[in-house]
């Protein structure tokens, strides 16, 4: 048995901020922005929570099946901007979904958490766990970055896809293969410095700004280029994988440059790897279904397709999911 993607579907927030907009109150211009990491445009959400960007595409994912929210017995919210502490996000899906037979839990990989997620969660089908899960990717990065920091509020947006995973019999067919890797001396140069036990919100965490994300970009970058590139050449070699034989790329959107690089690796031409960091930014575990979700609406993805997944992000996590795509739009 295999877990086979079923439906996918994603919500973005309407409110659209172009680089132009930060120049308006930072030292900043769309050329930077642009040259160095791909972006135009991201999208924030003005009001709610994470949840509420997952629950429209939830809905959707389930309509495509003609599936009650009753029928889903697992739900796994990857994010690092959870609506609270605890509860989980995944009991405020389930409860806002009406989801009443589902279990689940959050996965806080970052950038890695839907490698990361779709990973257990074929593993949890495999293993006769769960038959309906629903897998959700999603930030609210607005909530976390300092607007005052050129240097990482431009690169963040706000977002969420939305898997089905089901079994299915024909092996040849869902999630084949993954390299999953972590590297926690990488901590330090990406992450929230207070809020949680180490250093619960006082007067003084809050007045230093240190609710927010932070990040050394330069040491990121040049361990994310080598780190994403390495998982996704590995995987095409050990499954006798060639450029010829993929379908897709579905990079993790933290850097265009990052993605070019992957793909380069790879051998891939850019006509096989899908992008749309200019549009919305880096949405953390929210880039790689909203990737999935447009390739899918768009008609570009088709039953027998290999695709690799590819991620890199805080912790150090990253990770490269090969999998094969099993049913086809007209089918939905
Ligand atoms: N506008 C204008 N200038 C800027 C801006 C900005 N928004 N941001 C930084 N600069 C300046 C810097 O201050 C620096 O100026 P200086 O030379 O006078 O000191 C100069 O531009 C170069 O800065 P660098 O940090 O060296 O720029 P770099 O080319 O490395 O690009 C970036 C920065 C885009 C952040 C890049 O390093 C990057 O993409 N890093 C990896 C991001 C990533 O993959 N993160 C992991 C996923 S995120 C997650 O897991 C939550």
């Amino acid at each position: 048995m295999k877990a086979y993607i079923t439906a996918v579907a994603h919500y973005v927030p309407p409110d659209v901020y172009d680089n132009h907009w930060f120049s308006t109150f930072l030292d900043t211009s769309d050329e930077w922005i642009r040259e160095r990491t791909g972006i135009r445009e991201r999208r924030f959400l003005r009001e709610g929570a994470t949840s509420d960007m997952i629950v429209p595409a939830a809905r959707e994912v389930l309509a495509q099946r003609a599936m009650q929210p009753s029928d889903i017995d697992c739900i796994i919210v990857c994010t690092v901007t959870p609506d609270q502490f605890f509860p989980s996000t995944a009991a405020n899906v389930q409860r806002k979904l009406g989801a009443t037979n589902a279990w689940g839990f959050d996965l806080n990989a970052a950038c890695s958490g839907f490698v990361y997620g779709l990973w257990v969660a074929a593993k949890l089908i495999e293993a006769g766990g769960a038959r309906n899960v629903l897998l959700c990717g999603a930030d609210k990065m607005s909530s976390i970055i300092n607007f005052e920091d050129r240097t990482t509020c431009v690169l963040f947006g706000d977002g969420a896809g939305v898997v089905l995973l089901e079994p299915g019999d024909d092996e040849a067919y869902g999630v084949q293969d993954a390299i999953i890797r972590m590297d926690g001396e990488g901590g330090q140069y990406l992450y929230m410095p207070a809020g949680g036990s180490l250093r619960p919100p006082s007067y003084e965490t809050v007045a230093n700004k240190e609710h927010y994300v932070f990040q050394d970009g330069q040491t990121v970058f040049k361990a994310a280029v080598v780190g994403m590139a390495e998982v996704s050449a590995e995987i095409m070699e050990r499954n006798g994988l060639s450029a010829e034989t993929v379908a897709w790329l579905v990079p993790h959107q933290a850097n265009l440059r990052i993605i070019d690089a992957t793909a380069r690796r790879m051998g891939l031409s850019k006509d096989k790897v899908m992008v749309n960091i200019d549009r919305y930014g880096n949405t953390t575990a929210a880039t790689i279904p909203i990737c999935l979700s447009e390739l899918y609406q768009a008609g570009k993805l088709h039953r027998g397709d290999n695709i690799i997944l590819a991620s890199f992000g805080a912790g150090y996590t990253w990770g490269s999911l090969w999998l094969r795509w099993a049913i086809e739009r007209t089918q939905v």
